[in-house]
């Protein structure tokens, strides 16, 4: 491998002089991973989705796990046992960034650290996939967006949701009018136990010599150990992003892609810490009512989001994407498209006004209608019903590490979920815990990814 990066970068270095005037980042990435070689990553932070992404990638052909950095001794030794005792392990993420025998980094940890080291990894010459939300911080987003650029490395952000079949059906049924205009997205995501509230398990060997406390809390307050904080830090705002971070993300990355929106431009959210009063500062009940204009790519709509972690009830969790003619119910793998169109007579009677007129104005009405509107004006379409599943077997995870794969290997930055897109997705749900916590409606720019209404 080594030997034929060198002849390569050899045989291009003159074609490269000539050209890096006019697109350096392009010829510096062909430089680095050729088409036939193995990509070679390593995984940052490998707890529960630092497994689930590596195995992703690693379903891809050509590509081989070298290292992995995690601040837990005990996920480098299960990583080692999960991937292979050759693997190098460190807790220190810098150490990987040095290696030069590494082409991309999964970026796999808590939210308050994926700023910091995508634009370390960036700047290390690195591919870089960093899991969703891009950022912690509105703030962070457009200094990721500019390291991005310099590096000309490839990024993808981990929404993986949007490489499967049904959102590409999804989106080619609502940019071919089948629904209409859209004018409501809605979407519940309920749940009702522990481990769905991030009340998730505590190692026994939990301790300051197992963790690496300090480098944990990176850029967060300072503060003394607390296991519950290492392991279950969604609970804490000063590591995580609550569920609109963790949950709505995925359906606003989903919305964007099948409508081509850059985002909304009024966000509001109300919400309450019902039921896990276990030390959380972030809320277990939130719902956000967030406003599209019209634009060029798509109607003016409004999208309503809600999580419940207390709901004792049946739950009945779903996802519309409504139009004035249908609407697109999302599941799993899957979607079902209803197509129904109004009339465009009125019709009369029934519910209506119609009985309280005299007789000879509901003749003179009746008159009137016929002339205005003929039989065939009258029915309404029958209401259509299709429903799509995705091929067996599909594995939309995977999907989405092809994606990033095969645009190292084009020597491009054209991802499916490039950190523009990834900001224009973080920075709403960001906004409705920014709601939430300042009682206030918070209005964004959604072209130039600026906050309006900031003192
Ligand atoms: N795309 C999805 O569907 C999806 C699903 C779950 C989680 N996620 C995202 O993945 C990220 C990780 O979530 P998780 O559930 O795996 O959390 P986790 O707590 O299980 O794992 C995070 C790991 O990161 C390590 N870590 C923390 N700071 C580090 C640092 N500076 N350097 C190296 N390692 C560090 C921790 O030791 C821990 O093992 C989050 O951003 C989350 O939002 C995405």
């Amino acid at each position: 491998m080594e030997t034929n990066r060198r002849s390569f970068i050899k045989s291009l270095s003159v074609a490269a002089t000539v050209v890096a005037a006019e697109a350096p980042f392009n010829i510096i990435k062909s430089l680095k991973v050729s088409p036939n070689d193995k990509i070679r990553i390593a995984t940052i932070g490998v707890g529960i989705q630092g497994h689930y992404d590596t195995q992703a990638a690693l379903k891809n052909p050509d590509v081989e796990l070298v290292a992995v950095a995690d601040l837990y001794t005990g996920r480098l030794e299960r990583a080692k046992a999960t991937f292979g005792k050759d693997i190098f392990t460190t807790r220190d993420y810098r150490q990987i960034l040095a290696r030069k025998d590494i082409d991309a980094v999964l970026v796999v940890t808590p939210d308050h650290w994926h700023d910091r080291i995508t634009i370390d990894a960036l700047k290390a010459g690195k591919h870089v996939y960093c899991e969703k939300p891009m950022v912690h911080q509105i703030g962070e987003g457009k200094a990721v967006i500019e390291a991005w650029k310099t590096s000309g490395k490839t990024m993808q952000v981990g929404s993986q949701r949007i490489s499967g079949a049904n959102f590409v059906e999804a989106k080619r049924m609502i940019q071919a009018g089948d629904i209409g205009e859209i004018n409501y997205v809605e979407s519940n995501n309920d749940r009702f136990n522990a481990i769905g509230a991030w009340n998730y398990s505590i190692p026994t060997d939990a301790s300051l010599q197992t963790v690496d406390w300090d480098m944990f809390l990176g850029d967060a307050p300072k503060r003394a150990f607390e296991a519950k904080r290492f392991f279950r830090w969604r609970n804490y705002r000063d590591y995580g992003t609550g569920v609109a971070g963790d949950l709505f993300v995925h359906l606003i990355t989903g919305v964007h892609f099948v409508t081509n929106s850059l985002g909304p431009n009024r966000i509001f959210s109300s919400g309450n810490l019902a039921y896990w009063k276990d030390g959380r500062d972030v809320p277990d009940i939130l719902t956000s009512i967030i406003d599209y204009p019209k634009t060029a790519q798509h109607s003016a709509f409004q999208m309503v989001l809600r999580v419940n972690f207390a709901n004792a009830g049946a739950i009945k969790n779903s996802t519309r994407i409504i139009g004035n003619e249908g609407e697109i119910l999302i599941g799993g793998n899957n979607l079902i498209l209803s197509k129904r169109k109004l009339p465009q007579a009125p019709g009369y009677n029934g519910y209506d006004s119609y009985f309280t007129f005299s007789d000879d104005v509901q003749k003179e009405f009746v008159k009137k209608y016929d002339a205005q509107y003929p039989p065939e004006t009258r029915t309404a379409e029958p209401v259509k019903e299709i429903k799509f599943e995705a091929p067996s077997g599909e594995d939309e995870h995977k999907a989405h590490f092809a994606n990033f794969f095969e645009n190292i290997r084009a020597g491009s930055q054209k991802t499916i979920e490039d950190p523009i897109f990834g900001f224009r997705a973080a920075a709403p749900v960001l906004a409705c815990n920014k709601s939430y916590f300042e009682n206030k409606v918070i209005n964004w720019d959604p072209v130039a990814m600026t906050l309006k209404n900031v003192k």
